[in-house]
């Protein structure tokens, strides 16, 4: 076995109805003062009372961020960052999707920072210590509340990531009665996200490691066995938090055993059009398991055997099964499968294939050496 070094969130708490617990939790880690960063539809759903109740009982004086937007823009992650400084909080809690917990993780680390955020942009940029930091996620995707990774939306277009253990929070907390009402295509975005997780982190080419692959295989399995049941029935309780679960295994794994050229392809469509990160996911998933097939098809087939403890069948029989099984998995979720299908017009698909290459950080850890002209052919494949 070759060495590695795996880290993840000290403590995480797997219960439902949680969120009620939260001053208690809070107080715990020393914070008098708390900021919750949160956008508009978490509080229009009603998503923040027990968390507020909470907190209130704990004599914990709350202010409220609610302007996330999806994949969050410079200038909102500026205007919290104001308004934390404001109303002087010494503790942050993220409350919502991905978007959400990454704003509330810069914010932990540049409320008292004397660095900017230009210059936290970037691997290992950041410095000094943040503030306490609790992530409650009310999607099942990302696995952001378990990452040392904010995503943040530069300029007009590009996705730029800060990567830093200083972003890992304290506290990580699993309310599935958060996530009840989602609704079925996020779920199933959200969903379909949190299964790319687990797979690029099983074939993660430079950090693969034997502890991200426990959790990329439990994470598979959970989230194969029960996404169907919550696309189709969003309360089934039980089910949500086992995607729930699900969705932070296969964040911790991919913490640590980066993802890759899913990722780096869906980006520039998240980044154009605004489809949302899971749904890009989704879109370039099948396309790209066929296109590492050579290279990945040992791995592939192990991952068949978690999907599908029963099956037989050759290395390459296998892998191609696994292939087929995940692009099944999207048919029975309801996503879009095309590209045109979602307005992307097809004289945009060579610059799209510029800007995946862009994403430097995440194609170095792919199975397969992406080029440009493997990028725009399976954007081509896809369109
Ligand atoms: N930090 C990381 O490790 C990491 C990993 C992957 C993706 N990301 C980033 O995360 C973001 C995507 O996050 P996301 O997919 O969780 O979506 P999101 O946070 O952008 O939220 C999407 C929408 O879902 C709604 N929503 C969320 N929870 C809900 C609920 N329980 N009920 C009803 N509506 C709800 C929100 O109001 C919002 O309109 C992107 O910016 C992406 O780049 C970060
Ligand atoms: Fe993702």
């Amino acid at each position: 076995m070759h060495p590695f070094t795996f880290t993840t969130v000290k403590t995480v708490i797997s219960e439902s109805g949680s969120s009620a617990r939260l001053g208690e939790i809070a107080a715990g880690l020393g914070i008098t003062r708390a900021l919750i960063v949160t956008d508009p539809g978490i509080v229009k759903f009603g998503l923040l009372e027990p968390a507020l109740a909470s907190l209130q009982a704990a004599n914990i004086p709350v202010t409220i961020y609610s302007d996330v937007v999806a994949d969050p823009p410079e200038a909102k992650v500026l205007d919290s960052l104001q308004l934390a400084r404001d109303a002087g909080i010494d503790g942050v809690i993220g409350l919502g999707g991905g978007s959400s917990m990454d704003v509330a993780k810069v914010i932990a680390l540049l409320t008292k920072s004397a660095q900017t955020l230009p210059e936290v942009y970037g691997v290992g940029n950041a410095k000094g210590t943040r503030l306490p930091l609790i992530q409650v996620p009310t999607t099942a995707g990302t696995g952001s509340e378990v990452t040392p990774i904010a995503i943040i939306t530069t300029g007009e277009t590009t996705k730029t990531g800060i990567v830093s253990p200083l972003l890992y929070a304290d506290v990580a907390l699993l309310d599935a009665d958060l996530t009840l009402g989602l609704p079925p295509a996020v779920t199933a975005a959200t969903g379909i996200d949190a299964m790319v997780h687990a797979i690029e982190a099983y074939t993660s080419k430079i950090r693969k490691n034997p502890y991200s692959d426990v959790l990329a295989r439990e994470a598979l399995r959970l989230l194969a066995a029960n996404l169907v049941t919550v696309v189709e029935d969003g309360q089934n309780r039980e089910a949500r938090q086992a995607v729930l679960f699900g969705a932070m295994l296969a964040g911790q794994a991919f913490a640590n055993a980066p993802v890759a050229a899913v990722h780096a392809l869906a980006y520039p469509l998240g980044g154009h059009y605004h489809i949302s990160h899971g749904l890009s996911n989704s879109l370039v998933l099948p396309a790209v398991l066929r296109f590492n097939l050579p290279a990945a098809a040992p791995l592939y087939a192990e991952l068949m055997t978690v999907l599908e403890p029963e099956a037989e069948g050759t290395e390459p029989e296998l892998a191609r099964a696994f292939v087929e099984s995940m692009t099944a998995q999207i048919a029975a979720v309801g996503l879009p499968v095309r590209l045109r299908d979602l307005n992307v017009p097809e004289a945009d698909l060579p610059m799209l294939a510029r800007d995946a290459m862009a994403q430097q950080r995440l194609l170095v850890n792919n199975p397969r050496t992406v080029s440009e002209a493997d990028a725009l052919a399976i954007y081509q494949e896809v369109y």
